[in-house]
This record gives structure tokens, sequence and C-alpha cells, in this order.
């Protein structure tokens, strides 16, 4: 029985996982190679600092502790760039819907996204006070694959993780969820996603009577 629903943002919601993608391509063309969209599934979910280690290990970058904190600030600025001209009408089709669906059935419904952009993200969307708990980035030690962003919005939500349902697009995040011990649905591709109790290819998909066939 499921209690709370778990959303991850970035890639679930809306298609900022594109914005950072963008940003990261940008980065690693000055650097001087090309980043594929194979590349960057290993980049989703993950910190910025952790997405930028990826990044120049992919490239054979080598970049002092220093180099390192200015790059990712740079790549960051132009995520930024894009996030300002977000906008409600951005929201992945049904999205709203099947939230407002679970919370009108008593369920709670929380964030849990890795960036520390998604306070803003979602101000800028207009849906901030739509989530009983929100955890971004600001609040945790480990990154996905690591439980812990989860555990932490399921404590919030005082719900015990075998209630809880997590909404995930990166492979890092399905891992993370499982080994929280809750049940996951896979947004996006099969083939990255099979770890996931179910896999739809877009968020709304899913639909509230389908709680019961987890
Ligand atoms: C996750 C994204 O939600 O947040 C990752 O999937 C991103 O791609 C991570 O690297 C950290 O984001 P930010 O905004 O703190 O750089
Ligand atoms: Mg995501």
């Amino acid at each position: 029985m499921i209690k709370a629903c778990i959303f991850d943002l970035d890639g679930v919601i809306v298609d900022t996982a594109h914005y950072h993608f963008l940003a990261w391509k940008r980065l690693a063309h000055e650097l001087g190679f090309e980043l594929t969209p194979a590349d960057n599934e290993k980049l989703k979910g993950v910190s910025r600092m952790k997405s930028l280690e990826i990044v120049l290990d992919l490239g054979g970058v080598k970049a002092s502790d220093e180099e390192r904190e200015s790059l990712a600030s740079r790549k960051n600025i132009w995520f930024q760039e894009y996030v300002e001209q977000m906008a409600p009408e951005e929201i992945f089709p049904g999205v709203n819907q099947l939230i407002q669906d679970f919370k009108a059935n008593g369920l709670k419904v929380g964030l849990a996204s890795s960036s520390k952009n998604a306070r803003t993200v979602i101000r800028r969307l207009g849906i901030a006070d739509e989530f009983q708990v929100i955890v971004d980035g600001t609040m945790i030690v480990h990154s996905k694959p690591h439980p812990e962003i989860f555990l932490l919005t399921a404590q919030m939500l005082s719900v015990a993780p075998e209630y809880c349902l997590v909404f995930e697009d990166a492979e890092a995040g399905v891992e993370a969820a499982l080994a929280a011990g809750m049940r996951c649905v896979g947004v996006g591709n099969q083939q990255h996603l099979h770890l996931a109790n179910r896999v739809v290819a877009k968020t709304a998909q899913f639909q509230l009577s389908d709680l019961t066939q987890l």
C-alpha cells in the first residue's frame, strides 16, 4: 500500500534534464571534446561536482580543486540562464493533475531533487506549494545512487520507506529509491531504467489506479 509519492524534479516534472545536458555539453565543447546523449545518462540524478568529475573523466581532462570549482560554477551559470526563461507551461502534460489525484486520495507528496537549483525551478513553475516536503541538493551529503535523499524525504513526510513510491528518470535515482527500500516508477527508457518496478515513457502515463499494481 502506497502512502506517499516522491517526485524527482529534473526529467520527471519538467525537462530541465535537457538544460543540464546543454550546459554540460557546452562546457565539454570548450574543454575540447563532445558529450553525447549516452554520456548524459551517467550525469542524470548525480550532484553537480560528481557530474563534473564524470565529464572530466570522459574527456580525459585533469583539473585542480580550484579549477573544478570554477568549471562547475560556469556550468551552473549557463543552467540558470535556461531556468530564468522557464514558465509554468513547461511542466510535463498531466503531471499537475497526477499530483492533484494523489493528494485528493489522501497520499502525501514530496519532492526529492539532487539539484541545488530545485527551489528556484519549482517557484518558476508555480508549483512550490504542491509538495508537503521538499528536499534539495543543499540538504544532503551523499548523491544518488545513495538512498539518503529519499530516506530524508520519507522521514520528513512521516511515512515509512516501504510505503513510498518514487518517480525517477535517472539510473542513479532508481538505484537510490530501491536502496531506500521504496518502490520506483522509472520515467524514460526501459533499457536504462529496467531495475524500476514499472517503466513509463512519460510521467503522466502512470495513473492513480496503477498504484495497486506495483
Ligand atoms: C539533478 C540532475 O536533479 O541535479 C543532475 O539530474 C544535476 O543532472 C543535479 O547535476 C545537480 O543539479 P544542480 O542544479 O545542483 O547543479
Ligand atoms: Mg531526474
